[in-house]
């Protein structure tokens, strides 16, 4: 069999298993397996391939037939530019996330300030963030000890160094001397939604990462709430919502004594995530 009728086998049948992406999926796994870019495969498409690596490339299929998620195959996601390492117990760093990332770093370029990240997961925001803006440090925290235990991970594969602590620990009792930025990708989904969810996202991301109980907006509220002690005069609140909880989450904030200063949209417009500061 050569890379062709693998790569065409392979989609053929995640395409029948109604995966959208079934071409770009069977060159992601088929690359893997080889242990090369997608990009010199689908350029020697007469390439034999040995009967063991095969094997390996319908073992990693049947699991994609199952809807597990590409990350969790291998272990690992880029976002920005990096590759983190991600498992079941992370929720798997999406690009919309990114958006909020590119504004930050324009607010903070060259500023030394102090982040805290609320709900780290695998580290992907605040690893990011720091290693953009040099001078500055920060505390991750998370309520899985599991995901901490990626978290570290991350940090020690992007060499962040002591800048950067993680702590398992819930928002909710966390007291420390005060931020200048806080960010936080919060669980937001309705509670009543998620079985609606995506297989892929349903039955393999922790349900902790997205169950945002009643409308999606209890733990986003509580964070605000917690923002308000845990932010100097004056700091910043970056904040990732769901889909058209803007007006919601607005009002939440201005109740909270929170100014909004950008609006990020996504890739479909809507928007998706609210830098705001705390007035004096
Ligand atoms: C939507 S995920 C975001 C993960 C990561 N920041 C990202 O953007 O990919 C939300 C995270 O919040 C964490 N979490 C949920 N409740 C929490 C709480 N009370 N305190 C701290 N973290 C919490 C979950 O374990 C999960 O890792």
């Amino acid at each position: 069999m050569n890379t062709l009728e693998l790569l065409n086998f392979g989609s053929y049948k995640l395409r029948l298993k109604g995966v959208l992406s079934h071409q770009l999926d069977s060159e992601i796994i088929l690359s893997k397996v080889l242990k090369k870019s997608r990009e010199k495969i689908i350029t020697d498409l007469n390439r034999k391939i040995t009967s063991r690596e095969i094997i390996k490339f319908h073992k990693f299929i049947e699991r994609r037939l199952k809807k597990e998620p590409i990350a969790y195959l291998f272990g690992e996601k880029e976002f920005w530019s990096k590759n983190f390492v991600v498992n079941k117990d992370t929720l798997i760093p999406r690009p919309e996330t990114e958006l909020m990332i590119d504004k930050i770093i324009k607010i903070y370029q060259k500023k030394s300030i102090n982040i805290l990240d609320i709900g780290t997961g695998s580290g992907c925001i605040i690893i990011s963030l720091l290693s953009e803006l040099e001078n500055s440090s920060g505390i991750g925290i998370d309520i899985s000890n599991k995901a901490i235990l990626i978290a570290k991970k991350n940090k020690k594969k992007n060499n962040i160094g002591n800048r950067l602590k993680f702590l398992k620990k819930s928002f909710k009792n966390f007291y420390n001397c005060k931020f200048d930025l806080i960010v936080s990708n919060p669980p937001y989904v309705d509670k009543r939604l998620l079985n609606k969810l995506e297989d892929d996202v349903r039955k393999y991301e922790p349900i902790i990462a997205l169950d945002g109980g009643k409308d999606g907006l209890d733990v986003i509220q509580k964070v605000i709430y917690k923002a308000k002690d845990l932010l100097k005069i004056n700091g910043r609140l970056a904040l990732e919502i769901g889909n058209k909880q803007f007006r919601q989450v607005s009002r939440i904030l201005k109740r909270n004594n929170f100014k909004i200063e950008n609006s990020i949209k996504d890739f479909e417009e809507n928007i998706r995530c609210i830098i705001s500061n705390l007035k004096g």
